[in-house]
């Protein structure tokens, strides 16, 4: 929400009033004085006039978890442990994933309050890969990666799939890297030429990589850093 909307839809100030704070620069946002009526508050920000606080800021929460097989991905299921029920953390309930991966996929998850962050992470827009180790039944063709570059049609969503990067590792294995995350993607790439996917690990999500000392189930809060480079 703007700065300005945010702090006339208080009962204490009319719009005047919000004009005239905004031009004296007695508004600060995370501790740094703003004018721009436009400037962004979320509610992770804190939003003070001269010293009084008008809102704390709710701390802004990011994990790396390394999704072990034969748990699935939502909030919760009646018969299957969840990803969020590995996290030992308050409030549970306010975290969502930034990008599902299938009951028996492993690998990288995110998980955030921050909803901007995650759709900066998995909207196809951004253009972020999200790399995966894939294991097939039958070999792979070398005419498999001209197919996914090209992008294969999906009819239930009627659309093309971005161009998509595959780098053999042996017959049976590769790493594939694709743009956006549709139902069942990477299986169904594969699916086009009947050859099923029998082991998936997702290695990376844009510039965050699975940390190696992360073992299946563990996780780990990001560095500001992790954070920033979203
Ligand atoms: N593509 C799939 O088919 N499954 C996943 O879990 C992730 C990507």
């Amino acid at each position: 929400m703007r700065i300005d909307r945010f702090l006339s839809n208080l009962p204490r100030f009319n719009r005047q009033q919000v004009r005239l704070l905004l031009v004296e620069r007695r508004v600060a946002v995370d501790g740094v004085k703003v004018s721009d009526p436009h400037h962004e508050v979320r509610e992770f920000s804190r939003v003070c006039v001269d010293d009084e606080v008008l809102q704390e800021g709710k701390p802004a929460r990011y994990f790396m978890l390394h999704k072990p097989q034969g748990c699935v991905s939502a909030t919760s299921d009646p018969q299957h442990p969840t990803v969020l029920e590995l996290l030992d953390e308050p409030d549970i309930a306010e975290l969502h994933i930034a990008g599902r991966l299938d009951f028996n996929t492993t690998g990288l998850m995110l998980i955030t309050n921050d909803g901007q962050w995650s759709r900066r992470l998995t909207q196809p827009t951004t253009k972020l890969p999200k790399v995966y180790l894939v294991e097939t039944e039958q070999n792979i063709g070398a005419h498999y990666a001209a197919t996914f570059k090209a992008g294969l049609y999906f009819a239930f969503e009627d659309l093309t799939t971005q161009p998509a990067e595959l780098e053999l590792l042996g017959p049976r294995t590769a790493r594939l890297s694709i743009i956006e995350g549709r139902y069942h993607q990477v299986k169904r790439m594969f699916g086009h030429f009947n050859n099923k996917v029998i082991g998936l690990h997702r290695e990376r999500m844009g510039p965050l990589a699975l940390d190696c000392s992360l073992a299946p189930g563990a996780y780990r809060a990001l560095t500001l850093d992790e954070i920033r480079q979203v």
